[in-house]
């Protein structure tokens, strides 16, 4: 197969240089740029300004991210080692707010920490290389699965809807929201995608119309305000989205303008699935009330990706990342251990449950 931006792996692990390897998406799709990350500050920097991004994305790359730094942590005593641990491991976290995925990847390496204390630091840190490659083939499993279970959910020849990137390029194989396309794909069900463009960060267009392409699907981009016309004119038979933080009732923090198309697609009757991998399902935070929206700077929105500024001097910007769509407004939310519905209290504990208990 010719080379394409489904070659490169979206996170990886040069343990021999000590390096996270990872693709530079801010410059997509006009050049594939590597980046080597080795220092904590040019990872925390990585995800921050989202050349690494996606929730499950950002997990994986915080695993691993947390396990080279361990490499150079104090060996004498398991109290030094575990406290730069910690130390390293709230400055990743820092990072960005929204997505749980990256406290539940570090909280999961701390665990990993705890459990072999009593051994001597260099296997402690053999663990954590072990738990964060681990965590990647698990993420590639998970979105497999989570496309067999979204597949359930659609008919050949269906229009499909999505916004932002939840594709493979947000995860480490398949994406979550893409994972069913992309199964599809491989089963000649010939699915017409709609991606939207994604304002301001331009995901959709960059990475999720991108990659789609790349690998043969019937993509069509859409800007923003589009999704009303082709929802009315019922060419869309479903919408697939990723999230960042499910709240114990089933409002979902996903990429800004996702509950602007849940609006639109309750009134036009069309489905909203959210494809979730457990790690996003959040059961400490109650509600989508309870979830921290990330605000980004304004340049985003007035400058960046344009020639000249397309705002005026000084104007006043609001730049969430993301924002919550109710439950209600959700047809389903499909993890890799089968399909959650209402009541959402009730049926998200269950598949986490399930993982537990794997
Ligand atoms: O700001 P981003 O690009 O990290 O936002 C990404 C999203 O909102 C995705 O939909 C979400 O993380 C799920 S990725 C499988």
């Amino acid at each position: 197969m010719e080379k394409n931006i489904l070659s490169y792996e979206t996170v990886a692990l040069d343990d021999e240089n000590s390096a996270l390897v990872i693709i530079d998406q801010t410059k997509l799709p006009g050049k594939t740029e590597i980046l080597n990350l080795h220092t904590g500050e040019e990872i925390w920097n990585a995800i921050y300004l989202l050349q690494v991004r996606g929730a499950p994305a950002i997990g994986v790359a915080a695993a691993m991210g947390i396990y080279l730094l361990a490499k150079k942590m104090p060996t004498d005593s398991f109290a030094s080692f575990y406290e730069e641990f910690k130390k390293q491991k709230d400055y990743l976290n820092s990072s960005r707010p929204t997505a749980v995925n990256l406290s539940w990847a570090l909280n999961r390496m701390e665990q990993k920490v705890l459990s072999l204390k009593e051994l001597p630091v260099a296997e402690i840190v053999g663990g954590l290389k072990k738990e964060a490659e681990l965590m990647k083939e698990e993420d590639i499993a998970v979105c497999k699965q989570i496309g067999e279970n979204g597949l359930t959910l659609v008919n050949p020849g269906d229009g499909i809807l999505t916004h932002c990137n939840a594709g493979q390029l947000a995860t480490c194989k398949y994406g979550t929201a893409t994972a069913p396309i992309y199964l599809g794909q491989e089963r000649g069900y010939h699915f017409r995608v709609f991606a939207d463009e994604t304002r301001p960060l331009l995901q959709g267009a960059r990475l999720t119309a991108y990659e789609l392409q790349s690998a043969g699907v019937d993509v069509t981009l859409i800007c923003d305000n589009m999704s009303a016309t082709v929802m009315k004119k019922g060419w869309v038979n479903a919408v697939f989205v990723g999230c960042d933080r499910v709240a114990a009732n089933g409002d979902t923090a996903n990429k800004i303008g996702t509950s602007v198309v849940a609006t639109v697609a309750k009134r036009y009757g069309v489905p909203v699935y959210i494809c979730a991998p457990t790690s996003t399902i959040d059961l400490n935070t109650p509600t989508g009330d309870d979830i921290v929206i990330e605000e980004r700077p304004a340049h985003e929105v007035t400058d960046m990706w344009y020639k000249e500024p397309m705002g005026p001097k000084g104007v006043k910007v609001f730049n969430p990342a993301f924002d919550v769509t109710d439950h209600e407004l959700i047809a389903g939310i499909i993890t890799e251990n089968g399909i959650a519905y209402e009541p959402y209290t009730e049926s998200l504990p269950k598949m986490v449950n399930r993982r537990n208990q794997k």
